[in-house]
Order: structure tokens, then sequence, then C-alpha cells
């Protein structure tokens, strides 16, 4: 069961992001599996230190090559980031803490995230880069 399908209309156009993305949406849906089937807290712990490392490995990766493009907005897409890594790692520590369990809630805040910043931020930044004959 997937909670997010990949469509092509989340494609930036470069295909090193959106391999990233893929990945990311991977381990979103494996954490809605893990979820839906009652998995033990250890599982899910696992998958969300993934999701937390890949998730910032992906915006290194971003905002490199962000800088290597000198993007203009570059200052207010990293500021995303930044605030989703802050909010990813709270989440984490109350999850860690026994103080919320990953609801569908979470998942969804997770997913309309993950979308929105790719549809409305990413989209804004790929036109810029590719005609620089990425
Ligand atoms: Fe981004």
């Amino acid at each position: 069961m997937e909670i997010i399908q990949w469509s092509e209309k989340y494609s930036v156009g470069i295909k090193k992001i959106d391999n990233q993305h893929k990945g990311i949406v991977v381990l979103i849906n494996e954490l809605f599996n893990l979820m839906s089937q009652g998995k033990a807290k250890d599982s899910m712990n696992e998958i969300f230190n993934q999701l937390t490392d890949y998730t910032k490995k992906h915006f290194y990766t971003e905002e490199a090559m962000l800088i290597k493009f000198a993007y203009y907005d570059y200052t207010q897409h990293k500021e995303e980031h930044k605030k989703f890594i802050s909010k990813l790692t709270d989440l984490h520590k109350d999850f860690d803490k026994g103080k919320v369990t990953i609801s569908i809630e979470i998942l969804n805040f997770l997913k309309d995230w993950l979308i929105n910043h790719i549809l409305i931020s990413d989209n804004k930044y790929a036109p810029f880069i590719l005609k620089q004959d990425f």
C-alpha cells in the first residue's frame, strides 16, 4: 500500500533529484505500511532514522546544486529545508519518547509537505537550473 503514488507530474526534470525524491517517497510509504500493519516501534524507528538521514542528504545535494548554479532564491529554499528538518527531528524525538505514535496525520503531513515542496519550490528552481544547460 502507498500513501504517496509517484507520478511523472512530480518530476522536476533533473534525474538525480527525481531519484532522490522517489527515495523519500519509498521511505514514507514504508512508514505508512509499518503503521498500517501495527508494527513494533523499533522497526518504525529504523525507517524514521533512514528517512531523516536520507532527507538531509537530499537537501545537501539540492543546496549544493543551487549554490553551484547561483540560484537567486537560494536562501529562502534552504530555509524551507531547515524548517522541515527541524520539524522532522522534533517528531522523531517525540516518537522516541513515546509522546506520539506514527499516525495517519503525521504521514499526511510528511506527504503534503513533500508534494507541495516539489510542486512549488523545487519546480521554481528547476527551469532556472535547466536553462543553464544542466
Ligand atoms: Fe527542495
